[in-house]
C-alpha cells in the first residue's frame, strides 16, 4: 500500500517518512528548543472515535489573552484585548464552517463553490482567494496568523488587504512551561509591538492573540493520543483553526489538509515552492495531527479520496 493509502486509513509511522523528514523529526526531539518535557501517559488503550471527540470537548477550551494576567496587566493592556471574547463573538454558534488548509493539492480541485457555500471560513496566514477563487472560494471570516506575518515586512500586515475585514488570531510559540513573562520578553518573533499598535489603529476588529496554554494543550492531547514521540513544536496553524472552528460551529468541513489524491510536494496553492515537511512536518507534528483528525472524520472515504475533505462535528454537536 502506499504511503497515501496508509495515511488515509491513519495508519502511519515516520518510519515511512523520507530519510530527510525523519531526520528532521529527530533534531527537532533532540534540541527540545522550547523545554517541552511531557509527564502525561500516552493512551494505552487507542481511543474510540467519540472517546477521542470527548477529551477534545472537554479539554480543548479556546482561550486567548485578556490582559487581566501579568505581565499585561501591569503594563495596562486590558483595553488593547477584544472586550468580547472569540468564543462568544457568535451567541448563536456558527451553523456550518470551512477550514481551508493551504496545501499545494487544493489547486484544480475546484471546490471554491462548496468553500463559500458555508457560513464561517477559516483560511491560515498570508493563503490568498484573489485568482484562486475557483478552487478556493473568496470568502473570508477569519484567519489564524503566525507571529511572522506581524513582524516580516514581506507580508505587509499593516497595509494588506488580506488582513482587514476579518478576525484575526495571532499565535507564536512559547516555552513549554507558558510563563507569560518569559513569553512576553523573549517570543519566537516578537509580535506584540505591532499587535499593540493594530490595535490602536484598528479597535474595532476583532483581533486575539492566542494563549499558549491553549497550544500547549492541544499539543498534550495529540501526543497522548500517538504511538511515537512527537515533534517537541507547537501544533500547525491548521490543526490549532480545527479546533477553534470545533468550538464555534456546529459542523466543520476540512479541505485539503489530510490530502486528497491530489497531494503533491508543492507546499502552498499560492507559491511556487515545492517541500513534502509542509505536508507531512518537520517543525510542526504535523502527521500525528492529521492521524488524530482522520480518526474522528465523519465524512466520506470518497469526500477524502476526491476532495481532501473531513467533516467533523462541532462541539456543541456531541454529547459526552
Ligand atoms: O504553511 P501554513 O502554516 O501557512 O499553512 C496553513 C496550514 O495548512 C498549515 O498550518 C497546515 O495545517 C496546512 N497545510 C498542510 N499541507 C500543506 C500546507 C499547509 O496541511 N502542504
Amino acid at each position: 500500500k502506499s504511503f497515501l493509502q496508509k495515511l488515509w486509513k491513519g495508519n502511519v509511522s515516520s518510519k515511512m517518512l523520507t530519510p530527510h523528514l525523519q531526520k528532521a523529526r529527530r533534531e527537532y526531539l533532540r534540541a527540545n528548543k522550547l523545554g517541552v518535557s511531557f509527564t502525561g501517559r500516552h493512551n494505552a488503550k487507542k481511543l474510540s472515535p467519540q472517546e477521542l471527540l470527548c477529551e477534545l470537548k472537554k479539554r480543548a477550551h479556546v482561550r486567548t489573552l485578556d490582559g487581566k494576567e501579568p505581565p499585561f496587566s501591569n503594563l495596562g493592556w486590558e483595553k488593547y484585548f477584544p472586550q468580547t471574547p472569540l468564543s462568544l463573538l457568535y451567541p448563536r454558534g456558527l451553523s456550518s464552517c470551512a477550514v481551508v488548509s493551504s496545501a499545494g493539492a487544493i489547486l484544480n480541485s475546484s471546490l471554491g463553490a462548496e468553500i463559500d457555500a458555508h457560513d464561517a471560513v477559516l483560511r491560515f496566514n498570508s493563503a490568498p482567494t484573489r485568482n484562486y477563487e475557483r478552487d478556493v472560494g473568496n470568502k473570508t471570516t477569519m484567519r489564524i496568523i503566525n507571529s511572522q506575518i506581524l513582524t516580516n515586512p514581506i507580508h505587509h500586515f499593516t497595509d494588506s488587504s488580506l488582513y482587514k475585514d476579518i478576525i484575526l488570531v495571532a499565535w507564536d510559540p512559547s516555552p513549554y512551561y507558558a510563563d507569560l513573562h518569559m513569553w512576553y520578553h523573549k517570543p519566537d518573533y516578537n509580535l506584540f509591538p505591532p499587535y499593540e499598535r493594530h490595535r490602536k489603529m484598528n479597535p474595532k476588529q476583532p483581533f486575539y492573540i492566542l494563549h499558549p496554554k491553549f497550544t500547549w494543550e492541544l499539543w498534550k492531547i495529540i501526543q497522548e493520543n500517538s504511538n511515537e514521540k512527537i515533534q517537541p513544536n507547537p501544533p500547525s496553524s491548521g490543526f490549532i483553526g480545527i479546533l477553534i472552528m470545533m468550538s464555534m460551529c456546529q459542523k466543520v468541513h476540512v479541505y485539503e489538509y489530510i490530502p486528497s489524491y491530489r497531494q503533491t510536494d508543492l507546499c502552498h496553492y499560492h507559491e511556487q515552492y515545492y517541500d513534502a515537511a509542509c505536508t507531512l512536518g518537520a517543525y510542526h507534528p504535523l502527521l500525528y495531527e492529521k492521524m488524530l483528525i482522520q480518526r474522528i472524520n465523519q465524512g466520506t472515504e470518497d469526500s477524502l479520496l476526491r476532495m481532501g475533505k473531513v467533516t467533523l462535528p462541532g462541539f456543541s454537536s456531541i454529547q459526552c
